[in-house]
């Protein structure tokens, strides 16, 4: 596949199934994300799945079938064989406590049933429904029944219902059923069965109980390797700084102020790793004392006393054998000497790459939705990349440290 369209859903076929459920509407939106990532996107609805959204809404925002009766010849001679034969995953958005109990009974009284029932491919369910529904005894045992054929079941998440009452049956976000599509899509990924380590963002460390020492990285950079991680099969730790990822299926997320913080969190995730990719940008020294309150112009600050951080990607690069990751990499956020700067880190910091970046004012600047990184290993010249997306720039980065496991 071409360097920029890589990552689960370029080119995957994906059957969304739309069931009976006022959160029908928001498949809708899930369907155009779909396409718009260059997934094929097949739509069957149910009986009561046309009760609240039509074939108009989907035909408009897919060019693949978009069916809903079984007899229907105009959707071909056995739309269900033909769309489960051609699906890399089925996804039933919103599944209803009916469709759940179908297709926990292995029914074929439906277009929705009578495919999943021919489906080779993962199914995926994100149930909706009143929460007296979700809760009641013959849905927990039909969910159950799911999840032990394999089935994966997103969510349901809890809080306000259309009824007005609040509990456990709302629909999960479209960010967060991306993230499962994506992680079940790249399930067999080239880093199927390892485990990856990944830092984002900039530490804070404390100066009073308002102020901080900060850093101007965005944690893109490090997301976007996460995802990507996940979307090749990887199972990710996350040690962020920055706001939590939606669409974190695949991924275990760690928050973290302080480099202390994240040297702890990422020791604890280090151990059994593959891979550590320190993307995060850890502030090199903390004030040496914390002050209890808030500071006031009035008492008069004329400096701040520092002390050294630990250098937490050297701490674990320099981990002895069976504690150390196989791959580490380091980042370079530099103004200039790009290559030297980097080269002098490799070494210093004992990693196995450095991922090197200008963050000067232009294309690579910080919160930029795109980069430009040089990768400088041990044993090749330094490798330029070209300005790309931090997603596409995530898995070239990402090649180059898999051929070293
Ligand atoms: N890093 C780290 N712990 C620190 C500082 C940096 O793990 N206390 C990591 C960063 O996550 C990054 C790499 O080291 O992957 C390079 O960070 P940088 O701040 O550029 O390195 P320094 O050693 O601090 O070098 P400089 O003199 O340029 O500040």
């Amino acid at each position: 596949m071409a360097e920029g369209t890589r990552g689960a859903l370029p080119g995957a076929r994906v059957v969304v199934a739309v069931t009976g459920s006022v959160a029908a509407y928001k498949a809708a939106a899930l369907v155009s994300m779909l396409v718009q990532q260059g997934t094929q996107v097949d739509v069957l609805l149910s009986a009561g799945g046309r009760r609240f959204i039509t074939e108009t809404t989907f035909r408009s925002l897919t060019d693949g079938v978009v069916a809903w009766d079984s007899f229907d010849q105009a959707a071909g001679r056995h739309p269900h064989l033909q769309v489960a034969a051609s699906a890399d995953l089925m996804a039933v958005v919103p599944a209803s406590a009916n469709t759940i109990a179908r297709l926990a009974n292995g029914t074929a009284d439906s277009l929705v049933a009578l495919t999943a029932l021919s489906l080779r491919a993962p199914l995926l369910i994100a149930p909706a429904m009143e929460a007296t529904m979700w809760q009641h005894p013959a849905t927990q045992r039909n969910v159950a029944t799911l999840r032990s054929d394999g089935v994966y079941i997103a969510g349901p998440a809890s809080g306000r219902h259309a009824s007005g009452a609040t509990g456990p049956g709302r629909l999960v976000g479209n960010d967060e059923l991306l993230g499962h599509i994506r992680m079940i899509l790249g399930r067999e990924g080239d880093l199927a069965g390892r485990r990856v380590v990944v830092t984002a963002g900039g530490t804070r460390e404390p100066v009073d109980a308002v102020r901080t020492l900060g850093n101007r990285s965005s944690g893109k950079m490090g997301n976007a390797l996460a995802r990507a991680a996940r979307d090749r099969g990887a199972v990710v730790t996350l040690v962020s700084t920055a706001e939590p990822l939606a669409d974190d299926a695949g991924m275990q997320q760690r928050r973290v102020a302080t480099a202390a913080e994240m040297l702890r969190e990422v020791s604890a995730a280090a151990e059994g790793a593959d891979m550590l990719l320190m993307a995060a940008a850890v502030a090199d020294f903390a004030p040496r004392t914390t002050v209890a309150g808030k500071l006031h112009r009035s008492e008069g600050v004329s400096a701040i006393s520092l002390e050294a951080n630990p250098d937490i990607v050297a701490t674990i690069a320099g981990a002895s054998d069976g504690r150390r990751p196989a791959v580490v990499v380091a980042f370079a956020a530099e103004t200039e000497d790009l290559v030297s700067r980097a080269q002098d880190k490799l070494q210093r910091k004992g990693v196995d790459l450095v991922a090197a970046n200008l963050v000067s004012d232009g294309p690579g600047a910080f919160g930029s939705d795109n980069g430009q990184l040089t990768i400088v290993s041990r044993d090749r010249q330094p490798e330029p990349l070209p300005l790309q997306s931090k997603e596409q720039a995530a898995h070239v980065l990402l090649d180059r440290a898999t051929a070293l496991l």
